[in-house]
């Protein structure tokens, strides 16, 4: 089974990813953490975000190894992910690596902008989770701090609100909801409620499958 996540930047996509990979036995993909390690790679070598050979040279030369680096958690990875993965080339070489983790057994969850519409069009559960903006700036400002990091909770709504724009209009892959995606509210839930949530969703497409 495929389990499609997609949201905006802080819905809480990747942890409600993690939970439900760890409930169904599945293997979990944060795709962001993807284009956020390109990111970091063009940022660590100096070169512009923009810069179309060396974003397509860092993807080809993708290290899964090196997604735990907690250098790709910060804000500055982030809105550089958002930069890089505008770039259609780049989307392209990272296609086959995200399809391989989905479609290797017994099955996988992954989460991103793109899952449900683009990279696994077929997944068996879609699910789009959206939060207000202003939920979504405290719980990445409180996140923040808990890291020891110094965040303003205005400019992180600021950084939000700036993202959510790029990822939702840009021309290639822009995040939106599958047609056939399952809305998921996560404003006024909290982790457990949105697993329980996501679940119930999960379990009325499988009794729905079983029964048709
Ligand atoms: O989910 P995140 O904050 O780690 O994502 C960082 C950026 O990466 C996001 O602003 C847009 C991009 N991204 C994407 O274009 N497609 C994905 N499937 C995942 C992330």
């Amino acid at each position: 089974m495929i389990i499609a996540i997609d949201g905006p930047a802080a819905s809480g996509k990747g942890t409600l990813g993690k939970r439900l990979a760890h409930h169904y036995g599945y293997r979990h993909l944060d795709t962001g953490v993807i284009y956020r390690a390109v990111a970091y790679a063009l940022m660590e070598s100096g070169h512009d975000l923009r810069d179309e050979a060396a974003a397509v040279q860092a993807a080809l030369e993708l290290d899964p190894e090196k997604f735990g680096n907690p250098a790709l958690k910060t804000q500055a990875a982030g809105e550089g992910a958002s930069i890089v993965s505008a770039i259609p080339r780049v989307r392209e070489v990272l296609l086959n690596f995200q399809r391989q983790f989905a479609a290797d057994p017994p099955g996988a969850v992954l989460d991103g902008r793109d899952i449900g519409t683009v990279i696994c069009p077929d997944a068996d559960v879609k699910i789009f989770v959206v939060a207000d903006p202003r939920v979504r700036a405290r719980r990445r400002t409180m996140e923040a701090r808990a890291r020891g990091e110094q965040a303003d909770e205005a400019a992180v709504l600021a950084d939000i609100i700036q993202r959510d724009e790029r990822d939702k209009n840009r021309p290639i892959a822009p995040l939106k909801p599958a047609a056939d995606a399952y809305l998921l509210d996560n404003s006024q839930l909290d982790i457990e409620g949105g697993v329980r949530a996501a679940i119930d969703i999960i379990e009325a497409v499988r009794a729905g499958r079983s029964r048709g």
